[in-house]
């Protein structure tokens, strides 16, 4: 209860017409962050702090943190390998150099690792959080200890929030040339603010569902005045973040909320896209009877050869011990689903919206909420019946655990050759418009994750390397038909 309270309430000046994104509220829990935003109740933007080299550029909760935010930098740097030889092999030719990024990301470790690599690749950046629970406050320390212009810390509000992302794109004798964004606000608040700014800009690198589908409203309204980037949608994020990280941290974030054992329980998994197909895949492993619903007839023929039983929602509703939503879409379990739920019910959504299970259809007066732990509330019928329900509907994997270090990095790199390639793109390449990564740059990003994998094809004999139309001697070529 008392975590539940420390939230920051939403009553900041609104300087904006429209409230700060849902990806703004949803957080990368992190177990490694000891600092909360009750450890001093000053607001960052009241305290006056220089770094060890004397410089104020920056507002962070705390500088002296900074030591233990190093720590955790070098820590996520052990997982994210591909990004730091990406970084030892660029880092001699610059192709960064000149590049002034701004940037609105979750801060942690790994987005560390990501924003230290673009700056040993050339750039100069100025940092602010999109999230205003999810910022390690010791990371956001170490960078502006090495000297990042980075302003965040975790339990903003939302004036905080905006004023941040304002401190990084506002400044005297200094205009950002790229942008790299996670929500579309930062791209949002530049269009509103700063019009002028999109002169120079080279480019914009969107990374989620809401700031991509935010960039394409603007291309067909005809308002995208400079090319962008979608990465959600490259084949690296949509296997890697969307199916192997769900396969992680599904279990992860029940076993934290609920200490449910999940072997011989009856699960209902909606949607088996790449993320219903993670969740199914880990609980299967563990023992669970998994059942699926789907609308597509493609990915329900998948479910059943992967051996669920493909089911309506309502046939199963009565039994199931736990239910997951995965399909992007909204309303999937409704006020009727979960009046029918047996006791002790747990109902969760990985999806990216917090509308698939209707939330607002328990707020009424008959049933009771009680918050028995952060992110969990039980909702309890007349009857006495008690539904568990986590993270409020809310992506439970982002709010309730940590996501693995690997995966950020194929995120993070994918990201950074997304930012080169607009950087450097020669003029005419790219037009305004949203585009995908180039297929070369999604191979690349795999294999510097996969550095025996020329190991397998010096295994190759010329013949068979010729038989599959693979180039021994050039570039990975993978098997599309495998996507
Ligand atoms: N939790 C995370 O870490 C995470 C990571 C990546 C993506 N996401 C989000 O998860 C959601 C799913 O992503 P995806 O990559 O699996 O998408 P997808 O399009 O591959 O899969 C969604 C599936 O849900 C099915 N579906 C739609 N409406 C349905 C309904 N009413 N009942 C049953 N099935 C239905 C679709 O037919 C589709 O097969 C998206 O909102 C995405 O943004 C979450």
């Amino acid at each position: 209860m008392q975590e539940f309270t420390k939230f920051p309430t939403k009553t900041g000046r609104r300087s904006l017409s429209r409230s700060i994104s849902q990806s703004s509220t949803d957080s990368y829990s992190s177990a490694a962050s000891y600092t909360d935003s009750s450890d001093d109740e000053v607001s960052p933007r009241e305290k006056q702090q220089t770094n060890s080299k004397g410089s104020s550029n920056f507002c962070v909760k705390n500088i002296k943190q900074a030591e233990f935010g190093r720590r955790e930098i070098e820590i996520a740097e052990q997982d994210m390998s591909a990004l730091i030889s990406l970084r030892k092999r660029a880092q001699g030719e610059k192709p960064l150099a000149g590049a002034k990024i701004v940037g609105c990301t979750h801060i942690t470790a790994q987005t560390a690792v990501l924003i230290e690599t673009l700056c040993a690749l050339g750039a100069q950046c100025r940092w602010s959080a999109c999230n205003i629970y999810s910022t390690q406050n010791e990371v956001a320390a170490a960078l502006a200890e090495a000297g990042v212009a980075v302003f965040a810390w975790k339990g903003e509000s939302e004036d905080d929030f905006w004023w941040c992302i304002d401190r990084c794109v506002n400044v005297d004798g200094w205009q950002a040339n790229m942008i790299l964004d996670d929500g579309g606000d930062l791209t949002h608040w530049v269009y509103k603010k700063y019009p002028n700014v999109f002169k120079k800009i080279r480019g914009i690198v969107e990374e989620s569902v809401t700031g991509v589908h935010r960039l394409y409203q603007l291309s067909k309204a005809g308002k995208l005045c400079v090319p962008a980037m979608n990465v959600n949608d490259s084949v690296t994020k949509q296997k890697f973040d969307n199916l192997y990280c769900c396969r992680e941290s599904i279990l992860d974030g029940l076993k934290r909320t609920t200490d449910v054992m999940f072997g011989g329980k009856q699960v209902v998994v909606c949607g088996y896209g790449e993320v219903g197909k993670g969740c199914c895949a880990a609980l299967k492993a563990l023992g669970a009877i998994v059942y699926v619903t789907e609308i597509d007839p493609i990915c329900a023929l998948q479910a059943c050869m992967d051996g669920f039983r493909v089911v309506k929602l309502s046939e199963v509703i009565r039994q199931v011990d736990v239910v997951i939503t995965c399909t992007g879409n909204k309303n999937v379990v409704t006020r009727e689903h979960l009046d029918r739920m047996k006791n002790s019910c747990i109902v969760c959504n990985m999806g990216h919206s917090n509308t698939e299970i209707d939330v607002t259809s328990l707020r009424t007066p008959e049933l009771t909420w009680e918050r028995v732990r952060s992110q969990v509330d039980h909702v309890i019928w007349p009857d006495g019946k008690r539904v568990v329900l986590l993270a409020e509907g809310r992506l439970l994997n982002l709010s309730c655990s940590t996501v693995p270090t690997f995966v950020l990095s194929i995120t993070a790199t994918t990201q950074a050759l997304a930012l080169i390639e607009l950087y450097n793109a020669p003029e005419g390449r790219y037009k305004q418009d949203v585009y995908l990564l180039p297929k070369k740059m999604d191979e690349y990003v795999a294999s510097l994750h996969l550095p025996s994998f020329d190991a397998h094809l010096t295994e190759l004999t010329d013949d068979q390397a010729k038989y599959l139309g693979l180039n021994k001697n050039g570039p990975f070529k993978p098997n599309y038909y495998r996507y």
